[in-house]
């Protein structure tokens, strides 16, 4: 693994993981996740040491998982605690299983691939009202997936008459700065939205603040000129395969009078627009290097420009050509 391993990468929000094994992808790597028995949520790379079956396909009991096929029981460190076959056996670390770290972040688990030095991106200041909306399992890159949520150009094609307006095509002029640590910010943008959050009733100018917040997310805010609500929203990517991401939104709104229900459909409707065309991009994975395939940039697209110049100084090459 290179150096994403630097980073603790998000896997599941808390809440997909319930009393049974949850299977996940994580930088190539098969992971099963559980819970322990105070509540607290594991991980063990999802290979059986005696077999190689998916521990995944066990159950959980007790606090330990048990494999599927000969019923080997590992704890949460991966200690081997028991092998039914031999009962007066005492398992040592031959028989042992992998353990991964976990931790809990924004409502999402997050795992360390082995000796993560990056912490889980922090989010100061945002409205209080937080929804997850997600997973979504998507055939291309993390990067390809955090540079159109960076995209301000495809507003008026993607998303007609709801973000953007096929007569109001125009980029405006705008700013990317850094943030002292290198990540790419824009703190005003200026965008025409026929429907720009879940309770809109018209369209209106809004004004949106963009944020990199590590290699595979990102951060906006909105907010119409004339008022309503401020919606945040941080795109999570877990990298499963360099060509497939698993992605969710973190919604964190001042909006009171829509429901999760309608907040989760508002976005739901926007990534289900974006996703054909993500998926469709070639190569998948995003160009970064001096042989890749070459794209063509304009000054519209100099946020997309700043974040592969970012991701270059981070090292990252996963899901990146
Ligand atoms: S393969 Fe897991 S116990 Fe045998
Ligand atoms: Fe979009």
């Amino acid at each position: 693994m290179g150096v994403e391993s630097n980073w603790w990468w998000p896997v599941a929000t808390e809440s997909e993981l319930g009393e049974q094994p949850l299977a996940v992808t994580l930088l190539g790597e098969p992971l099963v996740l559980w819970r322990d028995a105070g509540g607290d949520p594991v991980a063990l790379l999802d290979r059986c040491p005696h077999r190689g079956t998916p521990l995944s396909m066990g159950r959980v009991h007790e606090g330990a998982i048990a494999c599927a096929y000969h019923g080997w029981r590992f704890a949460a460190d991966g200690r081997c605690l028991q092998v039914p076959a031999l009962p007066g056996f005492t398992p040592g670390p031959a028989q042992a299983a992998t353990a991964r770290p976990v931790r809990r972040a924004h409502g999402l688990l997050w795992v360390d691939p082995g000796g993560a030095r990056h912490e889980p991106p922090e989010l100061v200041g945002l409205a209080p009202r937080r929804v997850h909306v997600g997973p979504f399992d998507v055939e291309t890159s993390a990067p390809r997936a955090v540079e159109n949520f960076l995209d301000t150009a495809h507003f008026a094609w993607v998303h007609e008459g709801w973000l953007g307006d096929p007569r109001e095509p125009q980029v405006p002029h705008h700013e990317v700065t850094a943030t002292a640590d290198g990540r790419p910010v824009v703190e005003r943008y200026l965008a025409w939205q026929p429907r720009a959050n879940a309770s809109a009733q018209g369209g209106d100018w809004v004004a949106y603040r963009y944020e990199v917040l590590s290699p595979y997310s990102a951060l906006l805010t909105k907010r119409a000129t004339s008022g309503g609500p401020e919606d945040s929203y941080v795109i999570w990517c877990c990298p499963s395969e360099p060509e497939r991401t698993r992605v969710w939104f973190s919604q964190f709104t001042n909006d009171a009078a829509s429901s999760d229900a309608e907040l989760h459909q508002f976005q739901t409707t926007i990534f289900t627009q974006d996703a054909p065309v993500l998926q469709a991009q070639r190569p998948r994975r995003l160009p970064l290097s001096d042989g890749a395939p070459r794209e063509a940039f304009t000054a519209a697209d100099r946020l997309s420009l700043a974040y592969r110049a970012y991701l270059r100084t981070t090292g990252v090459t996963f899901g990146t050509c």
